[in-house]
């Protein structure tokens, strides 16, 4: 049977109990600690309860809220605790709905039950996008069902696939996701970061070498593509592979054949290539720093992880998700994030994305001393930050603006004089008017 949990004494309890026995099994409590036990003990779907001060203090209220994220709560006021503020937040942004005492057992009954069916359609959501079962990606926004839908198409063929995106958007995360969903599942996964390793490394860590081939080459290494027979091989930070090595890998894609070094023989690897960048490749292909060719067979299949500023909603998932799985290196009775956390997650601009976020959260499971944790213990408190210093900031933002806009400008847009003008490198400038967007601006045009 559906359990509600009442907590609220005198009459409105019994005109409550009235209304909703015999559909529901309705569990009385009169205080605090027993509305606790019974959220734990009996996963009700629905809670009522009366927000008077008197009877439970609010912030406590708050906490349970927090802390059980699938029930349903229902406040029960007056208008006269209505007037209070604290009261109004409570309900607004805690609770499922609310009824105005003294209670009507008609509009009652219908309020519980919508709530129920809305309970049961959030747990599916919630289901869906937070169980590791499906893609191992949290997040329902728009921008990340757009992902997910291109991921399923790109695992179900076998081409190379470039996957681009800012520092900690999840870029691995999806190469994994394209693998385990692809035919070559039960191959290999092997992952190359080509920007952590010098260029002659690289060689042979990608290819392979032969006995000798080189001086301390003292036995034949068989590189990481050769490694991934039958699987698949993730090249991170594609966009740092060496003019020689990119025509190595045009030709693996081409042909899959690779050489080792210090042989000449080519050998048969087949192994699908996944590769990711965060910088833009278009930008460095303009300027001769990428094979045009190479890109643009990388390119077919292209999926774009968003940055976190853009997935709305998806923050607060993905940080309870994180809370979920960090919470057992936690401080015992952290319960979930304050209201003022949600809002203050909401509003930054995360430039690590979920990385960052997943950084935060688990700093504040540790550091947190209160039940819930706050916009401080994730670092974002921004009384920390005077006013003065967001407008200094604001300022700063401005200014930069206003000099990459005004040196292409006057260099016509020519991306090579305008970072000669500024004292910037060119890919520091494209950077910047990616972060700006300004790239229609000045860059499309720019040579
Ligand atoms: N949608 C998501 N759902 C759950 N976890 C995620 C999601 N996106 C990223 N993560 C987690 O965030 C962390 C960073 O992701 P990942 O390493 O895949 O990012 P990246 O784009 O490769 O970063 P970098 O550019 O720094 O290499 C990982 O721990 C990953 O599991
Ligand atoms: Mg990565």
């Amino acid at each position: 049977m559906r359990l509600a949990v009442l907590q609220g004494a005198g009459d409105t309890g019994l005109v409550a109990v009235d209304a909703l026995r015999p559909e529901w099994d309705v569990q009385r409590c009169a205080n605090l600690n027993e509305l606790s036990a019974a959220l734990h003990e009996r996963t009700p779907q629905v809670v009522l309860f009366r927000a008077d001060e008197a009877l439970v203090p609010l912030e406590s209220l708050e906490g349970l809220v927090a802390g059980s994220p699938l029930v349903q709560w229902i406040a029960l006021v007056t208008p006269e605790e209505l007037e209070d503020p604290r009261v109004r937040r409570l309900v607004a942004q805690t609770c499922t709905d609310y009824q105005t005492l003294p209670l009507d057992a008609v509009r009652l009954r219908h309020t519980v039950g919508h709530a129920a069916g809305m309970g049961r359609l959030r747990a599916r959501v919630m289901e869906g996008v937070t169980s590791p079962s499906e893609l191992g990606l949290v997040g329902a926004s728009p921008v990340m069902l757009k992902l997910m839908r291109g991921l399923e198409k790109v695992a179900a063929v076998d081409a190379p696939v470039l996957v681009h995106g800012e520092t900690g958007t999840g870029k691995e995360l999806v190469a994994r996701a394209i693998h385990a969903r692809s035919s070559r599942r039960r191959g290999p996964f092997v992952a190359v970061n080509c920007g952590a390793l010098p260029p002659t490394l690289i060689h042979s860590e990608l290819f392979g070498h032969e006995r000798g081939a080189f001086t301390g080459a003292a036995s034949r290494r068989i590189g990481r593509i050769e490694t991934a027979r039958g699987g698949t091989v993730f090249l991170d930070e594609i966009g740092d592979l060496s003019a020689e090595l990119q025509s190595h890998l045009l030709r693996f894609l081409e042909e899959s054949t690779i050489e080792r070094l210090g042989n000449g023989d080519p050998i048969r690897v087949d192994a699908r290539v996944i590769a990711a960048t965060h910088v833009d490749l278009e930008g460095a292909v303009a300027e001769g720093r990428f094979r045009e060719d190479l890109y643009y067979r990388l390119n077919v299949l292209r999926l774009d992880t968003p940055p976190l500023r853009e997935r709305g909603d998806d923050i607060e998932l993905l940080a309870r998700f994180f809370f979920q799985r960090y919470r057992s290196e936690s401080a015992p009775g952290v319960r979930g994030f304050s209201r003022e956390a949600i809002a203050a997650m909401q509003q930054h601009p995360w430039p690590g994305n979920v990385r960052e976020l997943l950084n935060r959260v688990r700093r504040a499971l540790v550091m947190s001393e209160r039940r819930l944790i706050g916009a401080a213990d994730l670092g974002l408190d921004r009384r920390a930050r005077p006013r003065r210093q967001e407008t200094l900031e604001r300022a700063r933002i401005a200014a930069e603006r206003e000099a990459v806009l005004g040196s292409l400008r006057a260099n016509r847009n020519n991306v090579t004089r305008a970072a000669q003008q500024l004292g910037v490198s060119r890919v520091t400038l494209y950077r910047l008017l990616d972060k700006h967007g300004l790239r229609s601006h000045g860059a499309a045009e720019a040579q």
